[in-house]
């Protein structure tokens, strides 16, 4: 069972980025993608990858915020970043690599394997 304090710490960990990419179909009606979110995933997804931060990227479908978009959520349960721009991405990047931590590097297969044991 979870204690209270391993569950804030659950909460406040994102496991997953979610991006927007809807793009409503009637002529003038406000989206995400219409919003330049696709550039926005793009960006955050090499920032997450240079970085080598712990936490998925996915591209998701409306979120119900269309008016207030490109949306962004860290999730589970996390705010939602409204409107974000592209020029919010170095800064949600940051935020995601101090809450999520990173990746150890990939230096290669194991020692025991490159000794054939
Ligand atoms: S189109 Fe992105 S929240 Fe609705």
């Amino acid at each position: 069972m979870t204690k209270p304090s391993e569950f804030s710490e659950l909460v406040r960990r994102p496991s997953v980025v979610l991006v927007c990419v809807n793009r409503r179909l009637k002529m003038g009606e406000p989206s995400c993608a219409a919003g330049g979110s696709e550039a926005i995933a793009d960006a955050m997804e090499a920032g997450i990858r240079t970085e080598r931060i712990d936490v998925k990227l996915e591209r998701s479908i409306c979120m119900g915020q269309c008016t207030k978009g490109p949306t962004v959520r860290f999730a589970p349960g996390g705010r939602f970043n409204l409107p974000t721009r592209l020029s919010d991405v170095p800064a949600l990047v940051a935020e995601l690599k101090v809450l999520c931590g990173v990746k150890p590097a990939d230096d290669g297969p194991p020692l025991l394997h490159l000794l054939g044991s």
